[in-house]
């Protein structure tokens, strides 16, 4: 490259020592609120105060338009607060990368951030070694190697082409600064988002303080999704995005249709899948209809007058694990914004205990408590001591506790959920429909067979739980009923009341109007839903086993037992998203059979509005806001809130792409 560059004198200064470009008749930041507009716009719409403490992997930042350095300083001045405040091994290291068309000198940066005091010690670290004279490009290490900056100095555009970076060294969160694209046309040029997509790592994040119309569909053609984000300054809206549509991944059959945001969707369903879909839907403008076989809501699985909210946790960090810890978080986040709303439902946040009630779980809890893998925010091992003192009850065995997991009674959940929904925006429900049938007319609107006659939908999903599959495609994906019997006690003759959920190879809850549960039993593909007392002698036998040091409970203490169908799949984990079409991904991906690395950018085929949330098997109080999130995503084209990886293990065709690479679906 020619050495073409050289100091911008095209800046000068406003009164209160801001600088201002005359060549772009533009302010490089807002005067008033310059560090809370960078911070509001670039730190918190990338998210990097959380990212910083992700000590696994570098973050690599990309910058366009360095200007005075703001972002860089704060983001590096985030940096030094983490590490300030943590061990530095538990802080990431940042490489930020930043390009600069008309790059300012030292003392003009330096002019520029002195209204800033906080800033001024790494400034002047950073200055120390930023060019006297103009140069191509500038590397300087800052924190003991902490903090890596490159500037290349050059237009946007051309200076990311030149980048070459390893797989595992891409942008990982993109600062699209610049003046604004009225002013600077150039910068936002097609190319720049190409190089942009190139560059991206996947689930890369972006914030931009500009929400122009073509921003957007530049940004959405090159494989990010985009969304507009309400931020509390001057600058009212500003835009954020991820990189999750990037056909260049080869991975073609992990990508999920993108459409124009539904405006009414109808939903087959009224349990807590339905319910939790419909609140975030309604929340983003969506109207819903609900259609429910039963004269009530909440008559499924979710009926059951209590149960547990609690994850599924591996002692060690898998993919299962990580869904689920990501799902409890959101789960209390949307049940806490009701109660916070004013809306009431039966719960207690008690925390759950995991028994170690065998020698096998003794030993797991002594490897765990030796190694831990998660915050003890998350799960903690406690001993027989403390387990009874969380219990409120003498135990013979410590266990695992999880402080943030408790209980709800899921019917009343579901139901302040819709009617939470109905006092935000738009939902009919219409009782006593059940659906039969569903076929797809050829205007692809959703032909429903009901025993109420024929409805329409033009976008429709199935939240029908175990019934899920009893509708063609549904029926295709592989979804097990599974009856479970809940048995409830009365607390008039049995005085032991806990004060956390306990789990063993069931559960028993704390009483909740003068009685508690117990459960549960496990019937693969009984459909049946009629009580048994056999059931309840079962789960009458469990807690004996697993609680011998407890009063037996007898048979004439259980005052009431229900039976209901859990929706379960093979690999434990739900399924959200767009129904897929099994014969057409046997013919575009049936080469993973010979080779499962098989680059094939051919996006997944999949049936046109139309989508299934179902198999939320035995935790779905905890797994249905996050994957209602994703679905809520899927319709309304926006980022997803999990990454690429666990959506796919979160998507319909999972299974189908895991049958042909185990040679189980071939062609026809
Ligand atoms: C015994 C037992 C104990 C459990 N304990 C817990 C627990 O402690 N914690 C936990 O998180 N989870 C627990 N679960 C699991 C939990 O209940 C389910 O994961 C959850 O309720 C599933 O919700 P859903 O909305 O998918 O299905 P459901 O609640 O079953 O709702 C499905 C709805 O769809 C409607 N529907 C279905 N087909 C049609 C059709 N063709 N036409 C019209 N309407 C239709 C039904 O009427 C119903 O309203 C338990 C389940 C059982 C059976
Ligand atoms: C709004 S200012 C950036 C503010 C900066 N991020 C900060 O923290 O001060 C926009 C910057 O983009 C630079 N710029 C303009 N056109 C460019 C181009 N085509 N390529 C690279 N940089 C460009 C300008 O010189 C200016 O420094």
């Amino acid at each position: 490259m020619k050495l073409t560059v050289s100091y911008n004198s095209q800046i000068s200064f406003q009164d209160n020592g801001a600088p201002y470009s005359l060549q772009f008749d533009d302010i490089y930041f807002d005067t008033e609120s310059g560090c809370q507009q960078s911070e509001q716009v670039f730190i918190e719409g990338n998210q990097i105060n959380a990212r910083i403490y992700n000590s696994k992997q570098p973050l690599i930042i990309g910058e366009t338009g360095f200007g005075t350095g703001l972002n860089f300083f704060l983001t590096a001045y985030k940096l030094l607060q983490a590490i300030t405040n943590k061990d530095e091994a538990d802080v990431t290291n940042i490489h930020f990368i930043s390009v600069e068309k008309y790059p300012l000198s030292k003392a003009q940066i330096a002019q520029s951030l002195k209204m800033w005091p906080d800033l001024q010690p790494i400034i002047n670290q950073t200055l120390a070694h930023y060019p006297d004279t103009p140069k191509e490009k500038c590397e300087i290490s800052l924190l003991n190697g902490k903090l890596k900056l490159t500037i290349l100095f050059d237009d946007a555009t051309s200076a990311l082409s030149t980048l070459n970076l390893a797989k595992n060294g891409k942008i990982n969160a993109w600062y699209l600064d610049g003046f604004s694209p009225a002013q600077n046309m150039e910068m936002w040029s097609e190319g720049l988002f190409e190089q942009i997509a190139r560059l991206s790592a996947d689930d890369a994040t972006l914030a931009t303080f500009t929400v122009a119309g073509f921003v957007r569909r530049h940004l959405t053609n090159v494989g990010f999704r985009v969304m507009k984000k309400l931020t509390p300054g001057k600058k009212k809206q500003t835009l954020v995005a991820k990189f999750q549509q990037a056909s260049s991944s080869g991975k073609g059959y992990m990508l999920r249709p993108s459409v124009n945001k539904a405006q009414h969707v109808t939903i087959i369903g009224g349990g807590i899948a339905s319910a939790c879909l419909t609140y975030l839907l309604v929340k983003q403008g969506v109207k819903v209809t609900l259609i429910c076989k039963d004269e009530e809501i909440a008559q499924g699985a979710s009926s059951n007058a209590i149960g547990a909210l609690y994850p599924l946790i591996h002692l060690k960090q898998d993919e299962i694990s990580e869904f689920y810890v990501s799902a409890l978080l959101r789960a209390r986040e949307v049940y806490d914004e009701l109660l916070a709303a004013g809306y009431t439902f039966a719960h207690q946040w008690c925390g759950l205990l995991e028994l170690s009630f065998k020698e096998p779980l003794q030993k797991r809890q002594h490897k765990f408590e030796q190694k831990p893998v998660w915050p003890e925010n998350i799960i903690l091992g406690v001993s027989a001591a403390k387990a009874s003192a969380l219990a409120g009850v003498t135990l013979n065995n410590g266990g695992m506790f999880m402080p943030q997991a408790g209980w709800i009674a899921p019917s009343e959940l579901v139901k302040v959920l819709f009617k939470a929904a109905s006092d935000i925006g738009q939902v009919k429900i219409k009782h006593n429909i059940d659906v039969s049938e569903i076929s797809q007319k050829a205007d692809n609107r959703w032909q429903l067979t009901t025993n109420k006659g024929l409805l329409e939908a033009s976008v429709l999903i199935v939240c029908g739980g175990a019934e899920s599959n009893l509708l063609r495609p549904i029926n295709q994906l592989p979804l097990t009923p599974v009856r479970g019997q809940v048995s409830e006690v009365s607390t008039e003759h049995y005085s032991q009341q806990l004060q956390t959920v306990i789990c063993h190879k069931g559960y028993m809850t704390p009483v909740h109007q003068g009685k508690f549960c117990i459960g549960a039993t496990f019937n693969k593909n009984d459909r049946d839903t009629h009580s048994r007392a056999d059931d309840d002698q079962f789960n009458i036998n469990m807690v004996s086993e697993a609680l011998p040091e407890l009063p037996r409970i007898e048979l004439s203490h259980i005052i009431g037992s229900k039976a209901r169908l859990r929706a379960t799949t093979p690999d434990h984990l739900p399924i959200a998203g767009p129904v897929p079409i099994i014969k057409e991904h046997t013919e575009i991906y049936g080469k993973l059979a010979e080779d499962k690395n098989w680059k094939i950018h051919t996006p997944a085929p999949y049936y046109k509005s139309l989508y299934v949330m179902s198999g939320l098997g035995a935790r779905g109080l905890c797994s249905a806001p996050l994957i209602a999130d994703i679905l809520v995503a899927d319709l309304c084209n926006l980022p997803y809130p999990v990454d690429n990886k666990m959506r796919f293990n979160l998507s319909a065709n999972r299974f189908i792409v895991k049958d042909i690479i185990k040679r189980k679906l071939k062609p026809e």
